[in-house]
């Protein structure tokens, strides 16, 4: 286990939710620099934990991502570790089907991720124990229902990553890949439907802490959730879409 301390890390979707309590939590002990699109919430952030270094930053934007970066750069010289957290969730309506949902998702969750990444991977190869943490959903373990764009951009994040270890571990990098159940943040503040062990952004911060210091690449959190929807995944697809579709049905029938 090696803990967490005296590192530089760039956390970026850290205005709100789950990336807010990561830095509040991670500046504790290290150097953090939280970077969003809402120059307000950053600055709110700043005024409660005044050491952390903010930066406006859209992660669909490259030369916003290229400006951290170079600051980061200037200022540290190098990254220890990236939580490339930004997200959001827009549901697709079947029955008003648009591709716009899903390309949206792409841009934000999985091409958002990538460049962030390629903004400082090159800062990532000074540190001596670079990380890599990509924030991904537990929704990639079933077919839940009006997921199918946001749950399509996480997976790719998650396979991606698989790739990434192989070919960044022989250089001495960590990987960590999360997929946590529901969290009670903006994001799932509009969820229409029941939402079982919901955990707090501040309980979810440090699950995955907890998951970045023991090294592990799966940080997946909470376990009963994960377990029933990793066993969904393995049931025969006639009996697992047979599941699902009764969740659908339940979801359409209260829109
Ligand atoms: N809450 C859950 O139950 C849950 C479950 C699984 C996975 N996740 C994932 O956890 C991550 C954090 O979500 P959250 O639940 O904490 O929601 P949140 O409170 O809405 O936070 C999302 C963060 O991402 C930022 N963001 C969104 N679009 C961005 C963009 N284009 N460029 C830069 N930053 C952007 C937002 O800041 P600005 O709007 O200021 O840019 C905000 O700081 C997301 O990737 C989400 O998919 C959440």
């Amino acid at each position: 286990m090696m803990e967490l301390r005296n590192n530089v890390i760039w956390i970026t979707g850290a205005s709100s939710g789950i990336g807010r309590a990561l830095a509040v939590q991670l500046a504790r002990y290290n150097t953090v620099i939280a970077s969003a699109r809402s120059q307000e919430k950053l600055l709110q952030l700043k005024e409660e934990v005044p050491e952390i270094v903010i930066r406006q930053a859209d992660v669909t934007q490259m030369s916003q991502l290229a400006d951290t970066s170079a600051f980061i750069d200037h200022m540290f010289g190098r990254l220890d570790c990236l939580i490339a957290n930004a997200g959001h969730c827009e549901y697709l309506d079947v029955r008003h089907f648009d591709s716009g949902v899903a390309r949206r998702m792409m841009e934000t969750n999985y091409l958002g991720f990538v460049y962030t990444l390629e903004s400082c991977l090159h800062l990532l190869r000074r540190s001596d124990h670079p990380h890599i943490v990509a924030m991904s959903s537990s929704s990639v373990y079933a077919g839940l229902p009006r997921a199918e764009a946001y749950s399509a951009a996480k997976a790719a994040i998650s396979q991606f990553m698989e790739s990434l270890a192989s070919d960044l571990k022989p250089e001495g990098f960590a990987l960590s890949v999360i997929h946590p159940g529901f969290v009670d943040t903006e994001l799932t503040q509009g969820n229409d439907f029941p939402m079982p062990l919901l955990m707090s952004s501040e309980q979810a911060a440090t699950r995955i802490i907890k998951g970045i210091e023991h090294g592990r690449f799966n940080i997946d959190f909470p376990k009963p959730l994960t377990w029933v929807l990793r066993c969904l995944r393995s049931t025969p697809h006639f009996l697992r879409h047979r599941i699902t579709s009764s969740l659908s049905r339940n979801v359409h029938h209260e829109l």
